[in-house]
């Protein structure tokens, strides 16, 4: 027997406001980890974000301990999120634990995430313990929900729990089929030190905080420990556990989940997915290797941050380097840019991801940057036979230079109710989807797959499949790779003059109607200037569509009366010269809301 024997970890997978954080609130209540006075709904989702919006967008580490036949054992519980954007977060999870309780509302069956995590969950080999969810309300379709279950996962129906988080019926059982069916973590033999780092914070007083699972050996305080990827070194401070609050222990054991503070103020050096092991060894003649990472998480949508006040770089670096060490899948790397100044090119996991990083930088580090246009990554071929990534459509160099524009295509799946097949169909369509399968998973429900090109799934695609299905249909997508398209970049000039931050790509065949909607937007958005100002959309040289606010007037000779002509036509002049300075030095400033609300929704 060895000593990780009464430790079961495990993640509750789900697709979003299935019911994760709810069923975590009653484990925590059964197992008496949370006392019942500090008991408040969706405990786990810290973040005064997460409440707000009521999702999960940190996966949530806890301890709880539970007693089964006179048996006392350790529950590693992580809750993770749901949204398609936080699949990076889950996917982290899922190497950190031996078990997944797979939750399904009974209320929406099975749907897209549930089918991702699943895939995930079973490609990880962890052991899956299904269970029907929200079984107390009225509507709650348990049999049917059940039978799709069964044959996603292709076990018994009655091997599917039926419980209610909100009742706390049936969890109780759930806790114990856990402890039966999840497989303790089983050490290798030799006794080294290895830990995964899985999360990391930071904290002003202990430097950064690395989230761990213990795979192999021991780690105490006072240890000299070596990070494999980062090839750092550090002295532990402290280790401990969740509670969820941080918990400090005499050490870490094979098996458990915990902390370890590193007392390194240098956040580089804390890398989710590194291997921690003891110095000595790593010293030593011993040949360790380290634990298989992770996958780099792919951005899929960039944008450039630019601090209000340049002075403010270095503070912006630091915030977002600290938001990094909780988010490991934002990407960010110094660039600059002749308007804008120096800032910062940042890469997320989708748009709902962006607008969470933009409202954390504000809230936790009380940073607003200026952002610019959200933009897929697009490769192109010159004619000289390079090949170029190009982060920001302003970049992309006029159509003479340029033999192809390739641009990222996504795998789409998507599971609604088969009433709306038509009505989701013709949306992909207009989405430049290509259809590859539609197959029903019951006479009811549909799983149609389809290709389509990235920049048309991220920004809205999502709020225009949820409104026509009346919020039946669930989507998720995979970057599948870069796919040649007829693209053409689309320029906008206001007064004259080329806005990077404006330029975007869209494909040939659509540009007029672009160029027409934005530079028309952009007339309603704009706040008048005292001169009159133009507004142009552009393909290279060609006007493709022009608009343009007048003036705002402000009559200089009003308090002239009389006939003085000679004065009224000499203040007119001096005002024409004050127009044509603002017009030659002054750039029409853009509000950063008009760029949101420019592209928000075509
Ligand atoms: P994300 O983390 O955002 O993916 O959501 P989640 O899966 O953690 O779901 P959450 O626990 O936040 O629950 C979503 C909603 O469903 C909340 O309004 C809960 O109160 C409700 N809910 C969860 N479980 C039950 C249940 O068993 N019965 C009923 N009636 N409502 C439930």
């Amino acid at each position: 027997m060895n000593n990780s024997d009464n430790i079961r970890n495990f993640v509750i997978i789900a697709h979003i406001d299935h019911g994760k954080s709810t069923l975590a609130d009653r484990m925590l209540e059964i197992t008496g980890t949370v006392e019942k006075r500090k008991m408040k709904e969706q405990l786990l989702d810290a973040m005064g974000l997460e409440r707000e919006r009521g999702i999960t967008i940190k996966m949530a580490p806890v301890r709880m301990s539970h007693i089964l036949n006179s048996k006392s054992y350790i529950l590693n519980l992580i809750d993770t999120p749901g949204h398609v954007d936080f699949g990076y977060e889950v996917s982290r999870s899922l190497a950190a634990v031996e078990g997944a309780v797979l939750l399904v509302d009974a209320t929406k069956g099975v749907q897209a995430q549930t089918l991702y995590n699943f895939e995930q969950a079973q490609a990880q080999r962890l052991k899956i313990i299904p269970a029907v969810n929200k079984i107390d309300l009225p509507n709650a379709m348990v049999e049917e929900t059940k039978q799709e279950m069964a044959e996603l996962i292709g076990c018994d129906k009655s091997d599917i729990f039926e419980i209610s988080g909100k009742t706390g019926k049936g969890v109780q059982e759930l806790l114990e089929a856990i402890i039966k069916i999840v497989p303790p973590p089983v050490p290798s033999e030799k006794q080294i030190l290895r830990a995964l780092i899985f999360d990391s914070q930071y904290d002003s007083y202990k430097g950064v905080i690395a989230y761990v699972r213990v795979v192999d050996g021991q780690i105490k305080a006072g240890d000299k420990i070596y990070m494999f990827a980062a090839k750092a070194q550090a002295d532990v401070l402290e280790t401990g556990y969740f509670k969820p609050e941080l918990v400090k222990s005499e050490s870490l054991n094979a098996g458990e989940i915990g902390y370890i503070a590193t007392g390194l103020k240098d956040l580089s050096k804390v890398r989710v997915g590194d291997t921690i092991t003891q110095f000595s060894i790593f010293n030593s003649q011993f040949s360790i290797k380290p634990l298989t990472g992770y996958k780099e998480p792919q951005p899929v949508v960039f944008a450039s941050f630019y601090p209000q006040d340049a002075d403010d770089f270095e503070a912006l670096r630091d915030a977002l380097s600290k938001l990094k060490l909780n988010d490991s899948s934002l990407f960010f790397e110094p660039e600059s840019s002749e308007t804008m100044g120096r800032g910062f090119r940042c890469g997320f996991l989708g748009m709902l991801h962006m607008d969470i990083v933009r409202e954390r930088l504000l809230r936790e580090y009380d940073s607003e940057p200026l952002a610019t246009i959200p933009s897929v990554v697009y490769k192109i071929k010159t004619k000289r036979g390079e090949e170029k990534m190009i982060y920001r459509p302003s970049e992309l160099p006029d159509g003479g230079e340029v033999a192809e524009i390739m641009e990222p295509f996504a795998t789409v799946e998507i599971i609604s109710n088969a009433e709306y097949s038509g009505a989701i169909m013709k949306l992909l369509e207009n989405a430049r989807g290509i259809y590859k399968n539609l197959e029903y998973l019951s006479p009811k429900k549909i799983l149609l797959a389809y290709e389509a090109p990235l920049a048309e799934i991220i920004v809205d695609f999502y709020d225009k499949l949820k409104s026509i299905t009346q919020g039946y249909a669930s989507l998720s997508y995979a970057i599948k790779g870069f796919s040649a398209a007829n693209l053409v970049k689309l320029d906008i000039l206001v007064a004259g003059e080329k806005v990077d931050a404006l330029a975007t790509v869209v494909p040939r065949d659509q540009s007029y109607q672009k160029g027409k909607y934005i530079v028309e937007k952009l007339k309603e958005l704009l706040p008048r200037q005292l001169f009159m100002v133009t507004l142009q959309a552009a393909i290279g040289s060609k006007i493709i569509a022009r608009e343009s606010i007048a003036a705002l007037k402000k009559d200089v000779t009003g308090y002239l009366y009389g006939g003085d002509r000679s004065r009224k036509m000499k203040l007119w002049k001096k005002q024409k010269r004050g127009k044509e300075r603002l017009k030659r030095e002054g750039r029409v400033e853009i509000p950063q809301e008009v760029f949101m609300n420019l592209f928000k929704k075509q």
